[in-house]
């Protein structure tokens, strides 16, 4: 008798854990960055980080995501990889980036793909890219695309994915003109190997904050061994003096759960003004 309460105690208790760890995944952080300070005055960009969205297991609706981000000014829109991993997921897609694509921003959006996105075969991998570029996403894989803003230039770097040896450093900067330089890409453990490629900031995913995050990040034991081993998980750290920043992403990966970790939506206040001048003599 003792031995059958004892096991329904536990298992009501397992029961309970696993639910609060589903309602975490429903618990969206909106988390407001900026890596150093701007003046009140000071012209500025307003970027939007979306990250890890698996939609195989992610909580948050398209009409909850909309009603998150419409009040929000967005002047540009970064996606750091890790869309979802199952053909049949793509058309689930399709309303995220109907949001996306109203929230109107003045320079557009910006996407990287990620391991899970590579699980997929390679035309299927091109059916998700073409619906990406249908809905007005630039895709990068290891290339640039130059922005003029009231006369500075922003670079925006996609570098590919480093955890599937995808990442080409030289490719990615190659005939890149002085400028702020912001990265995205999925895995941010490339900058590890970055001391001779420059970035002003760069956006990544993949860690999702460890996503069940107790006692110890497990999502991280074979994802981020080394970023670990250095307590940077999630959120906005420095490697070689340069910034760099972790979301913990929208979805899941594997069970539909959270513990220790939350959803992300990410915004990010840039100041680029200036860069150019000052970097036109400094090496790439
Ligand atoms: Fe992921």
């Amino acid at each position: 008798m003792m031995m059958t309460i004892s096991i329904l105690l536990f298992l009501f208790l397992v029961s309970l854990s696993l639910y609060k760890a589903y309602t975490n995944t429903k618990d969206v952080i909106i988390n407001d960055i900026q890596y150093k300070s701007i003046e009140p005055n000071e012209p500025h960009i307003n970027l939007l980080q979306i990250s890890d969205m698996h939609l195989e297991n992610i909580s948050i609706s398209p009409e909850q995501l909309y009603n998150q981000l419409k009040d929000n000014k967005i002047d540009l829109i970064t996606i750091t990889g890790d869309f979802l991993d199952r053909k049949r997921s793509i058309p689930k897609l399709i309303p995220y980036l109907k949001v996306f694509n109203k929230l109107n921003t003045k320079y557009g959006i910006y996407v990287v793909f990620g391991n899970h996105d590579y699980i997929l075969k390679k035309q299927d991998l091109n059916l998700l890219k073409s619906t990406l570029e249908q809905y007005n996403c630039t895709v990068m894989q290891n290339q640039h695309q130059k922005l003029v803003i009231n006369g500075d230039v922003l670079n925006i770097i996609g570098i590919d994915d480093s955890s599937t040896n995808r990442s080409d450093l030289f490719k990615s900067y190659d005939n890149i003109s002085p400028g702020y330089n912001l990265v995205i890409t999925h895995d941010p453990n490339i900058v590890l190997e970055m001391k001779n490629h420059h970035f002003d900031y760069l956006l990544s995913g993949h860690f999702h904050g460890g996503q069940i995050h107790w006692p110890k990040p497990y999502h991280l034991a074979k994802l981020g061994r080394k970023l670990m081993k250095m307590n940077m998980v999630k959120g906005l750290h420095f490697y070689d003096n340069k910034p760099f920043y972790i979301s913990e992403g929208l979805g899941q990966t594997v069970l539909n759960i959270r513990i220790g970790s939350r959803p992300e939506i990410t915004y990010h206040k840039l100041s680029i003004k200036n860069i150019t001048e000052k970097v036109t003599s400094k090496a790439i």
